[in-house]
């Protein structure tokens, strides 16, 4: 097992801009990596941008600039948007790096020498606006290539092609043998099915007369690697895998195999699922070093695929500016859960923050402070009483919400953590409710039991503020301030009654202010 977890994201296509899809991806991960750091686990976090390809060179050739400058000017986007959504990442892979080059030529050697690629002259008809080859499935219902295909020629093209085939029964049984290899698993038969078909190889090149952007053939200077050849290898590229010494990347055999790959459903196959793989196995990763594929569901508008053509995207940038980046971060986490897809509504994220946040966990730090500063000038204490409803609290609500908390990040379930949090800053809020601190403080006889209240909200917050960690890590902080707690969220705080006797909280300011309707939402 690897000394640090290590955790990856697809890389981002740099021929458009971010939307949500892109953004809920990256927080996922990011949330994982927390998760880790909250329990002083090492970690390792990859993200970058897929820089290579066709659509890159043709959007680039239509703006007259090159194909290099056009990725920087939408890698920018990206970085951009990952600093304003807090996505604390450790390595970034942009496929234009010449380590990334390096590594990629260095594995299409091998693979020649080995005898995994081989060339043979392909046969078919090729559609000269879309510059691909077609199949019959590109056929329509009268059998003919429609119109949206321009002209289509027949045509014959040598390409260089990887022995897929030949892997197949190694994956079946592998499928077969590893239950975590796909989550969630009911993705798995999915898989199964499409390896099942699998009947020939798969071509990894490119005539550089077609497409020049991308990475050279080490063998055959007349090509390039397909752009899916050269982007699946940033994972292993940019943790080291046959770095050059002084290279200043990680130490391969510390980070793989990946605790999760982290993508979207629609490139599960072929592209990860198969391709990913069979590469891993035929370069001679054993068994045991093939990494687990997270597979997560889309974001869609009202029940539709969201795309740029459709116009019905939505911007990450502009969610953020609106209701603030913790806010995004939390509805991409609540609203969803992992595996499955879910319906994007701006109002849902402004309701969901308002009852469960600023309402609610807002509400009880508010509270709390503004009690304890009227009541007791801040300063708290621990009485010992007997009393059922604040012993429920301290030794069955908390550690039940801690656990379900644990349990439900352990499983990649972000939501169902979340809700457990939420449930749990209720139950505090109930406690308010029931105990009522304005009449125990003019009751002198009920002096213990206003402190004892005043602590367990207090110790609740606390708790509250470390689970809330990952996802909102800067409310997190503000939490910690406000108590006063003078430690970074760390998951082993989380045991009850770490407040000492006479500790002084903080003045209340809102963490979570109330979400207003703009005047144009985006999706309503
Ligand atoms: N460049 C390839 C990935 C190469 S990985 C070696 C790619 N890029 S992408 O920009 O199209 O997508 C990046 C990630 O965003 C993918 O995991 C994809 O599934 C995810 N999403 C794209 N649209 C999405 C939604 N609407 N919702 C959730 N995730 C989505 O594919």
């Amino acid at each position: 097992m690897p000394d640090c977890t290590y955790y990856t994201t697809a890389i981002d296509y740099t021929n458009a801009a971010p939307h949500i899809g892109h953004a809920y991806e990256k927080v996922l991960t990011d949330v994982l990596a927390r998760f880790e750091k909250l329990k002083g686990e090492p970690v390792y976090f990859l993200t970058g941008v897929d820089q290579h390809g066709q659509k890159v060179q043709q959007s680039a050739e239509k703006e007259g600039v090159p194909p290099q400058e056009f990725a920087d000017r939408c890698t920018e986007k990206f970085l951009a948007l990952w600093k304003t959504l807090g996505v604390d990442y450790d390595g970034w892979a942009a496929t234009t790096h010449p380590v990334h080059k390096n590594v990629v030529q260095k594995i299409l050697q091998k693979l020649h020498d080995e005898g995994q690629l081989y060339k043979q002259a392909h046969r078919g008809f090729y559609s000269v606006r879309q510059e691909q080859f077609l199949t019959d499935k590109e056929r329509n219902e009268s059998g003919e290539f429609g119109p949206e295909w321009g002209q289509v020629v027949e045509l014959q093209e040598e390409n260089w092609y990887f022995r897929l085939a030949q892997h197949r029964e190694w994956l079946l049984h592998y499928i077969d043998t590893h239950d975590s290899f796909i989550v969630p698993t009911f993705r798995r038969a999915e898989l199964r099915n499409a390896v099942e078909k699998i009947s020939g190889d798969l071509c990894i090149s490119r005539p550089k007369s077609r497409l020049s952007w991308g990475i050279e053939l080490p063998f055959d200077t007349e090509y390039v690697t397909y752009v899916w050849f050269d982007a699946l290898i940033n994972y292993i590229s940019f943790a080291g895998y046959l770095a050059e010494p002084g290279s200043g990347l990680p130490e391969f055999s510390k980070l793989w195999p990946a605790r999760a790959q982290v993508i979207g459903k629609d490139i599960l196959i072929p592209a990860h699922g198969i391709y990913w793989s069979i590469m891993l196995h035929a370069l001679g990763f054993p068994d045991d070093q093939i990494p687990t594929l997270l597979v997560h569901g889309w974001w869609n508008i009202a029940g539709a695929k969201m795309s740029k053509s459709l116009g019905n995207t939505v911007d990450p940038v502009l969610l953020a500016e609106r209701y603030g980046s913790g806010a995004l971060r939390y509805y991409l986490m609540a609203d969803i859960s992992t595996g499955k897809d879910s319906d994007f509504s701006e109002e849902r994220l402004r309701m969901r923050f308002n009852d469960e946040l600023a309402n609610n966990v807002g509400n009880l730090l508010n509270r709390t402070l503004n009690m304890s500063q009227r009541y007791r000038s801040g300063i708290l204490r621990n009485p010992p009483l007997a009393d059922a409803g604040l012993q429920t609290l301290s030794s069955q609500e908390a550690p039940a919400a801690v656990s379900a908390y644990t349990e439900a990040m352990t499983e990649y379930r972000i939501d169902a953590s979340l809700h457990a949090v939420v449930q749990f800053a209720r139950a505090c809020n109930q406690l308010i409710e029931a105990s009522a601190p304005w009449k125990l403080a003019k009751d002198p006889t009920e002096t213990d039991r206003l402190d004892a209240v005043l602590y367990h909200l207090a110790e609740s917050l606390r708790i509250i503020g470390i689970l809330l960690a990952p996802v909102l890590p800067e409310a997190s902080h503000s939490i910690f301030e406000q108590l006063q707690w003078p430690h970074p969220a760390r998951l082993r705080d989380v045991v009850w009654g770490q407040l000492p006797e006479g500790h002084v909280l903080g003045i209340p300011t809102p963490v979570f202010p109330r979400l207003e309707a703009p005047a144009t939402p985006q999706t309503e």
